[in-house]
């Protein structure tokens, strides 16, 4: 079938097409329809089935005889290490953990938070919950003690799982302390800790509350698979809003098995057997869905790779990995081929790599610029594929089809919708516009099956976040517009959220935090224009009445203390002390128009400015961190 028969059929008999594709899972009971929607506008798919995740992403592929195929290579160079664990194995060591969870009271429904970096133990213990129906929330290891608090409090985990260390380039980064502190800050206490300890760092265990991985497993009887209906949470991913309260995603069970394992092979063209690798990080939900799930449901083989695209040990690392171990599709964020460019422009590390097995790669997470694609494209010879979507639909709203029919590529665009996806572009009042047109991002209810349903434990919030504004949409918070042939282009976010190498942060966030040190009166956060990282954040402080001591020192301390309170990986660097914000005559402070001068873009003087001379003020104090570049 071509692409738009199936993209019609998706829309028009979207029960149909969906039960149709969850076919390709095996369920204990089938579900009776696919969409459930006596709650509209809040929506379910398959919701009284019964399936298990973990056993359609492990044991089913051991009972069809895919016991000895490697299902997770571990490639890590910086530890120097490479391993390879089949589906037998995985099987194994998921009903070992999965058992001794059990006996220490996890069931069906209770949450486990796991922050762990790129080993494959991470993928286990996601694994072991999903084998038990209890609900993951993973936590990025670049985040901070009082990120991780705050997820622990919202999730109230029973159980936390973390390893002693993450290994950076050039530091290590101490998981148990950072996991202590966390449970010292946060009001709920988890009952237990799994810690698995790395040869690189032992950490010192708690008594009583902290259990070594291994020992933990001794004498553990395997667990079985415990079967979930089909609106079952799967995990929980917490992502960026507006606020520094981060929002949990939750993502039903069955919906996100059946829609991913239908992206492996008609976005990603891989097929059982075959090597996908996507090179991210558990934490984000590419990892979730296609580090873990997605080639695990596929019954394909993922990397799980723990490195850098440069530096560990140079720009070549990437095109290593994809010959050695015969990777067929790879998917990064744009910002990965921005470093591995900027080190090796003319691609010589490219050529000392046999990549004849590539057939694609994928671009998401970020905006990917033209020289990006063209470069991937002259350097790899094979098509490049920029694809669109969020931590909440959990897989690509916008994509090239390329395993269904190839279409052509349009440099810009991430292409066309996928199945499921009725994406309209709306002005202001929600009215439809015209091809071309410029407005927010929004998909007809329902959304397709894996997408969210919810916010954990925040259902008016989702209703306000993405509901509300658009009465019968869902609001995506991206602007852009769809050409005449059906090519959609991504071209801002409507709100706070900004997207720094790939990763989304939330400039409220960073403001809260800035807000709460003592000498600053008042402040903004926005995100300039990087060519590395996509965007940077960039904060102006207005210090308070009666302080005497130097900005440099009060700035100095808040890239301090955003490093300490949300993380390194806020990449906060950029702060600058000024006399006043530039406002409208309510009291709006005018971000758009700091940013354009940041990024030396024209602007014009806003007719509800308070008043205008504070504009130069700004652009002053951005020229003294070095900006406009270039
Ligand atoms: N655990 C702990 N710390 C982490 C981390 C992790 N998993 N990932 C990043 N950090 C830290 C980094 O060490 C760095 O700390 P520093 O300020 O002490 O140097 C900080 O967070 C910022 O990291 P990052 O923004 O990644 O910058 P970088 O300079 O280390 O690397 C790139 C730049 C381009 C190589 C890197 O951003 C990259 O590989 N990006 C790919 C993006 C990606 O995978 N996105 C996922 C969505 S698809
Ligand atoms: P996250 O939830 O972290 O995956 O971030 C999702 C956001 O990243 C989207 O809402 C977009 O703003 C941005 N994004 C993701 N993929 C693309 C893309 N291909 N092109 C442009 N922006 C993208």
């Amino acid at each position: 079938m071509r692409y738009a028969d199936v993209y019609a059929r998706s829309l028009d008999n979207p029960d149909g097409f969906w039960m149709e594709q969850a076919r390709a899972i095996d369920w204990e009971r089938p579900p009776s329809k696919a969409l459930f929607d006596k709650n509209a506008p809040l929506y379910e798919w398959f919701s009284d089935g019964l399936l298990n995740g973990c056993y359609n992403c492990v044991d089913r592929h051991v009972a069809a005889g895919r016991g000895d195929q490697v299902a997770i290579i571990h490639d890590s160079p910086v530890t120097h290490t490479r391993h390879e664990i089949t589906y037998s194995e995985l099987r194994d060591r998921v009903a070992s953990l999965a058992g001794a969870l059990q006996a220490k009271g996890v069931e069906k429904g209770d949450r486990v938070v796991i922050y762990m970096p790129m080993i494959p133990e991470a993928l286990e213990a996601m694994l072991a919950c999903a084998r038990l129906g209890a609900i993951h929330s993973v936590v990025f290891g670049g985040f901070a003690a009082l990120e991780l608090a705050k997820r622990i409090d919202d999730a109230q985990p029973k159980a936390l799982i973390a390893a002693s260390c993450g290994i950076e380039p050039n530091s290590v980064v101490h998981y148990k302390p950072l996991m202590d502190a966390a449970i010292e800050m946060a009001a709920h206490k988890p009952d237990f800790c799994v810690v698995f300890q790395r040869e690189q760092e032992v950490a010192r265990l708690t008594e009583g509350r902290d259990h070594d991985w291994h020992a933990f497993q001794y004498g553990a009887a395997p667990a079985d698979c415990v079967p979930v209906e089909g609106n079952h949470p799967a995990y929980i991913l917490y992502t960026s809003g507006t606020t520094g309260t981060p929002k949990g995603v939750v993502r039903h069970t069955a919906g996100h098995l059946v829609a991913l394992k239908w992206t492996m092979k008609n976005v990603y063209n891989v097929d059982p057997g075959e090597v996908f690798w996507t090179a991210s990080d558990v934490g984000w939900v590419v990892g979730h869905s296609y580090i873990c799930y997605g080639p695990l449901v596929h019954g394909a083989t993922t990397v799980v790779f723990e490195g850098k695209p440069v530096g560990t040990p140079d720009a070549g690392t990437f095109w290593r990995v994809i010959a050695e171990h015969g990777v067929v599709s790879f998917f990064t964020a744009p910002t990965a081929f921005r470093a591995i460019k900027r080190e090796d422009p003319d691609g010589a590390l490219v050529k000392k790599h046999d990549l004849s097995r590539l057939r694609c790669l994928y671009l998401a997470g970020e905006r990917a610029d033209p020289d990006t694609i063209e470069w991937a494209q002259d350097k790899l010879g094979v098509p490049v594929i920029d694809h669109w979507w969020q931590t909440e639909t959990g897989w690509p709203i916008a994509a090239n089809p390329m395993g269904l029919e190839p279409l052509p590529v349009r440099i810009g665009s991430p292409s066309v919708p996928m199945p499921g996806y009725d994406v309209r572009v709306l002005d202001p009042d929600g009215t439809p516009l015209p091809h071309g047109e410029l407005g927010a991002i929004a998909i007809k209810l329902p959304l397709p099956p894996g997408t969210l349903p919810t916010l954990w434990n925040a259902e008016g919030r989702f209703r306000k976040s993405y509901l509300e504004h658009f009465p019968g949409y869902y609001e995506t918070g991206d602007a852009g517009y769809i050409d005449e042939d059906g090519y959609i282009y991504i071209m801002a976010r409507t709100d706070d959220v900004i997207n720094v190498a790939g990763h989304r942060l939330s400039t409220g966030a960073m403001e809260e935090v800035l807000a709460s040190h003592p000498d600053v009166g008042e402040c903004a956060v926005i995100g300039v224009s990087d060519p590395l990282k996509g965007q940077l954040p960039m904060g102006f402080i207005c210090l308070n009445k009666g302080v005497t001591r130097p900005g440099d020192a009060v700035a100095a301390e808040c890239v301090e203390l955003v490093r300490e309170r949300i993380g390194p990986v806020a990449a906060f660097r950029l702060a600058t002390v000024v006399d006043r914000l530039p406002k409208t005559r309510s009291g709006k402070i005018l971000r758009a128009t700091m940013v354009k001068i940041a990024d030396g873009q024209a602007w014009g003087i806003p007719a509800t400015i308070d008043d205008p001379a504070i504009l130069d003020e700004i652009a002053q104090a951005v020229r003294g961190l070095g900006y406009p570049q270039g």
